[in-house]
């Protein structure tokens, strides 16, 4: 058995509304799988169902090859879970919280202690070991919250959201934390609204939108899959886009968000001329780059900031 988790025509509703609408996907051993997609997309609730504490209204998931739904205790034995919100004991220490935790997975002395001893150091809590959780910044909250999960080193790692809220140069320690721990053969599947972290850190990404799956791929080959490879970003209104849009060409791929416009080609210098020519002599400024994952997400999800969005 390869796949750790297997998520089959999984739907969830609450009511009448549908959170999530037949998602399929497996999560081989071994990788780190990418779940993403819009606010209220439907990701959380899918993790929900993985780590069993909520049952899909259809569909199955086996998590080890087991069913979730069947034996939720089993699996959850073998896993560990970051949740999106932080839960953590305020008014007790970072090594308070992770022996409670630890307790819970029932360690036991002295490899308890020897557990959270690592876990301060290895996320860098020593200074605050003794402070209570309620006078941490929120970045160390977060860490201590990803520490929680691997007390008990979970051969399915669940993060969602990870890194939401890290300064940068812990958002790359924590990327260094996740890789580590891949080599060590531990399955990681994570949420995350930062498409460079997710082509960095995924070997394999599904995009939900609307609670359905949209793609499902290696992030350079939905990439390569969906757009050209480079990509040019001007601003511009979507008035103006009417106005000079015919003379680049109907064919060049266009995203909008906002009054950001990106256009897509395999050669981004020859599009900026086109682009130059067709607003005749003003020359606007523009960022050529190569195309990313983010690009993929904005065509495929179209996200607004509106109700329906
Ligand atoms: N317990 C619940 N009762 C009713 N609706 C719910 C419940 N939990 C989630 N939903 C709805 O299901 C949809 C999916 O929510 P979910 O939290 O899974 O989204 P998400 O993809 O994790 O979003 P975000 O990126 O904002 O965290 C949303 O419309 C949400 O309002
Ligand atoms: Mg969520």
């Amino acid at each position: 058995m390869t796949d750790v988790v297997a998520v089959e025509g999984v739907e969830k509703r609450f009511g009448n509304w549908v959170a999530v609408a037949c998602v399929d996907f497996t999560v081989a051993r071994g990788a780190c799988f990418g779940l993403l997609g819009p606010n209220g997309a439907g990701k959380t609730t899918t993790l929900r169902m993985i780590y069993g504490v909520t049952r899909p209204s259809a569909g199955r998931v086996r998590v080890f090859g087991i069913d979730v739904a069947a034996s939720p205790r089993a699996v959850c034995a073998r896993l560990g879970v970051t949740l999106q919100e932080n839960v953590l004991i305020e008014t007790g220490t970072p090594r308070e919280n992770l022996a409670v935790h630890g307790r819970y997975y029932l360690l036991r002395e002295p490899a308890l202690s020897r557990r959270v001893d690592e876990l301060i150091e290895l996320f860098g809590l020593q200074s605050y070991a003794a402070t209570p959780v309620k006078a941490l910044s929120g970045g160390f909250k977060r860490r201590l919250a990803v520490a929680m999960s691997l007390i008990a080193r979970p051969e399915l790692l669940i993060l969602d959201e990870p890194t939401t809220g890290l300064d940068p140069a812990v958002r790359h320690e924590l990327w260094g934390r996740v890789r580590a721990l891949r080599a060590e053969g531990t399955t990681v599947l994570l949420t995350t609204h930062y498409m460079d972290e997710a082509e960095r850190l995924c070997d394999r990404v599904v995009i939900v939108n609307r609670g359905r799956a949209i793609c499902d791929d290696a992030p350079r080959a939905l990439i390569a899959a969906r757009l050209a490879p480079e990509a040019i970003e001007i601003e511009c209104t979507p008035d103006e886009e009417a106005r000079w849009f015919g003379a680049v060409g109907a064919a060049v791929r266009r995203v909008r968000a906002g009054n950001r416009l990106m256009l897509y080609a395999a050669d981004a210098a020859a599009l900026v001329e086109r682009v130059h020519a067709a607003e005749g002599g003003t020359r606007r400024a523009f960022v050529a780059r190569p195309t990313n994952l983010e690009d993929v997400f904005l065509a495929v999800t179209g996200t607004r900031l509106s109700e329906d969005a």
